[in-house]
């Protein structure tokens, strides 16, 4: 099986089943934008809950935030958003494709270069050379391109019920304007209300840095999480939920006294590892990447990938940043307002006195949420070859999520719809719902369907009532990986399930 029928093979069973399903799908879909259906949705929340539990409950270092999507417009001045989070676009000459420089297929400059005139349309071959820029057009591989632009990736959109255009109307009516002054007024008129959808959540954790810390008395070090959407008007959107404009994710920023950091950074970088592989099939699946000297931002000194091998190959799942005191020292300046730490605990070396003040650092677990429930769907995703009751091969498709990220937990079977068997398989249903454990009830089709489906949708445990549980109370319990099946009392289903769970 190739790597790309493997991904095709996901995205069919993820829509199949009701994971992910294409947005506005009756209207022909909007590009790179998903819905996730009632399974698709459980596994999300499963995994930020697990994030959750792992980053902030278990510690008593971290605390938590729900911030705004929307923010001051500043802040974005301030992180350095506004004149830098861009990426460079270039436009096809020939075909008209819009493409990012960065992902354009690389060519020695002067090599030569070979398209079709007109794109997909035209016919004649052409030839030229690959310009000093060193790429070609993804699309046609014309070396006809337009120069570099920079596009900014943020969605901008405006606040209140002011109209921009009204007043933009009332200036330029009647002056005759170059297109570089009329593109000026533009900007101007639309930045004077503009805000942003944030393009990560990191920011509100530095803003609101002093608030968390007072409120909660934290002593560095200390870290605040949060969780939540992210938009980014990305050029490239791609493999399936791997790049959308709209995504979530799950960052953690960890406020650590400066000189720190390189240690703090090696514990996080080790901790989110462990994190992940805690619920992978295939530990070798997950890697650190170490950024080279080169790939840093200016305002890190130390930053590191957790990539995953996705279907197409290795691939960024989470970055982890030692980020200094930048974006502390950055809202500082902008607003006006002191973003430091006073530590009761050093002496001052200047004056021998207790207390120092100093601006902390900072290590930035950033993850994917979405990006997470795709390296999952890969990593439990497996076909198994076996034979069916009539003899015949048979594939059988397994998803071996970890059972506290599957959808659900157990399913309930009837053997037959007859006998009194769907109301003892619904009293022991009932029994899960209460419980607050995700549980499915299913009577519908044969009994060997049932357990494919729900090994396809990867519930990790199917308790069948079949005609002896009428004579003794017991209950079938089978395994979705080895599908092994055990007889167990009804009166001890949940807890059974419960502690296979919990100790998986
Ligand atoms: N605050 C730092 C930050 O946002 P990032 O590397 O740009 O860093 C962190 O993003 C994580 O968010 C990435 O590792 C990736 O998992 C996820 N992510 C970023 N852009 C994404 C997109 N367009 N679609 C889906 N996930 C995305």
């Amino acid at each position: 099986m190739s790597q790309s029928d493997v991904l095709n093979k996901i995205v069919s069973l993820t829509k199949r089943r009701g994971f992910v399903f294409q947005s506005s799908e009756i209207y022909g879909g909007l590009k790179s934008a998903y819905d996730y259906g009632p399974l698709g949705v459980e596994l999300k929340r499963n995994i930020a809950a697990e994030w959750w539990k792992y980053m902030v409950h278990e510690r008593e270092d971290v605390v938590g935030i729900d911030a705004s999507i929307m923010m001051h417009p500043t802040v974005w001045k301030a992180s350095g958003h506004l004149a830098t989070f861009s990426d460079p676009l270039v436009d096809c000459l020939n075909c008209k494709e819009r493409f990012r420089a960065d992902k354009a297929p690389k060519r020695a400059p002067g090599a030569d270069a070979e398209w079709i005139k007109g794109g997909k349309s035209g016919g004649q071959k052409t030839k030229g050379s690959v310009g000093v820029c060193g790429y070609v057009c993804p699309v046609c591989g014309s070396s006809e391109l337009s120069g570099e632009r920079q596009f900014n990736l943020m969605f901008r959109t405006s606040i209140g019920p002011v109209d921009p255009m009204e007043d933009l109307i009332s200036e330029i009516q009647d002056k005759q304007l170059s297109r570089v002054q009329l593109r000026e007024k533009l900007e101007e008129a639309i930045r004077s209300s503009a805000i942003y959808l944030r393009p990560e959540t990191a920011q509100a954790m530095f803003v609101q840095f002093m608030n968390v810390q007072q409120t909660m008395s934290m002593k560095i070090p200390f870290g605040i999480a949060q969780q939540g959407k992210s938009f980014r008007n990305e050029v490239t959107t791609e493999k399936f939920i791997f790049r959308t404009c709209e995504f979530e994710q799950m960052e953690m920023e960890f406020f650590c006294e400066p000189g720190s950091q390189k240690d703090w950074h090696q514990y996080w970088t080790d901790n989110r590892m462990s994190w992940w592989k805690r619920y992978a099939n295939n530990k070798d699946s997950f890697r650190v990447r170490h950024h080279e000297k080169d790939e840093l931002s200016h305002y890190a000194d130390a930053c590191v990938d957790i990539d995953y091998l996705y279907p197409w190959g290795w691939d960024e799942l989470e970055g982890i940043a030692s980020r200094t005191d930048y974006d502390l020292s950055q809202h500082a300046a902008e607003s006006g307002v002191k973003l430091s730490y006073f530590d009761q605990q050093k002496v001052d070396p200047s004056t021998g006195k207790p207390g120092v003040r100093y601006v902390p650092y900072v290590i930035e677990p950033a993850a994917g949420l979405t990006r997470a429930v795709l390296a999952f769907l890969c990593d439990a995703y497996s076909e198994e070859q076996g034979i069916d009751a009539d003899g015949a091969e048979k594939t059988r498709v397994v998803l071996k999520l970890h059972p506290r990220l599957a959808p659900y937990k157990v399913a309930v079977l009837p053997l037959l719809k007859k006998e009194g068997m769907p109301e003892v398989a619904r009293s022991i249903s009932h029994q899960f719902y209460q419980a607050g454990i995700n549980s499915s009830y299913d009577e519908q089709q044969s009994i060997g369907k049932r357990y494919a489906r729900h090994d396809e949708i990867g519930t990790p445990y199917c308790l069948t009532v079949d005609h002896q549980t009428l004579a003794d109370n017991t209950v079938t319990i089978r395994d979705r990986d080895t599908t092994k099946q055990d007889r167990i009392s009804i009166d001890r289903a949940l807890e059974i399930v419960k502690d296979r769970i919990n100790t998986f």
